[in-house]
């Protein structure tokens, strides 16, 4: 079991209790929910047309959280982490396509701060602990009639507290949480807060500081070195994931040695012994 570096009871996420971690000034521009259907709905739905960049979205508890791919993402009342966050980077839609992958840097960055242990990534998005998802990120994009960016919001859902058996059986083998995987109890709160003080940073540093995801991607990424299925629409591929490149995108080797590079968006990659 690992040493708890921020052990607490179980506790409701509340604007109060983030005013130990976050100024005044920054909790303007944050709204906390008890229970929506999901946060990235909320934020599309209240259509903040003049919403600043960085306005985030917290709930305990979501009725309809949504995955990649149409799935769906189970989020237990007061038992993880469920947020969105506004960004309007000054940036191309093209040029926004490693904003997934920073997130994912990010977020990990929080929980190693918090809970003293580094989750592995799982390309493109998924946070992972012992070859386990602990959290998921949706990451959905909006244009103006002109093809520039409206702006971008950023879901998370982070599982926090959650026993393995409070997992559905089809998916206790892939999914777990911070509590399962460490024995420690973290709070909810310093864990939103420092999720939002590391997108914070990475909203004003990753358009011009690319190296710094990037490194930090290559060295945290689980899928790479590992055979894996790649799969396009109903079409699956077997291949060995080969490593990162500069835009973030998977080179894989298929069976037959020819090579691809994968960018997000366009294929999913399933670990083929196990979930990495
Ligand atoms: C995935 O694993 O496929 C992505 C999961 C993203 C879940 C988060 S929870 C907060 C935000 N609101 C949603 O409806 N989804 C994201």
């Amino acid at each position: 079991m690992i040493e708890s570096k921020n052990p607490c009871p179980e506790e409701r996420i509340t604007k109060s209790g983030m005013r130990r971690f976050l100024t005044d000034e920054r909790l303007k521009n944050v709204i906390c929910l008890e229970c929506v259907d999901s946060t990235n709905n909320y934020l599309k739905k209240h259509e903040f047309e003049n919403a600043p960049d960085g306005l985030t979205v917290v709930s305990n508890f979501q009725t309809a959280g949504r995955g990649r791919s149409g799935r769906s993402f189970l989020s237990p009342d007061g038992k993880g982490i469920y947020m969105s966050m506004l960004v309007r980077p000054e940036c191309s839609p093209s040029e926004a396509i490693p904003i997934t992958a920073c997130v994912a840097v990010a977020v990990a960055d929080a929980v190693n701060r918090i809970c003293g242990v580094t989750p592995g990534i799982k390309w493109v998005n998924d946070l992972v602990l012992n070859r386990k998802k602990i959290c998921g990120i949706l990451t959905e994009l909006l244009l103006n009639s002109d093809g520039s960016i409206k702006y971008i919001i950023v879901g998370i859902g982070l599982n926090v507290s959650e026993k393995s058996d409070d997992f559905p059986e089809d998916i206790r083998g892939i999914a777990s949480s911070l509590l399962a995987q460490t024995g420690t109890l973290f709070s909810g709160t310093e864990l939103v807060c420092g999720i939002i003080s590391s997108l914070d940073r990475m909203r004003n540093d990753w358009l011009k500081n690319k190296s710094k995801y990037l490194d930090f991607y290559r060295n945290h990424c689980v899928t790479v070195g590992n055979d894996v299925s790649v799969i396009s629409g109903s079409a699956s591929r077997r291949a060995f994931a080969e490593g990162i490149n500069d835009d973030f995108s998977l080179r894989v080797r298929y069976t037959d040695g020819s090579t691809e590079n994968l960018s997000c968006g366009e294929v999913s990659v399933r670990g083929l012994y196990g979930y990495v």
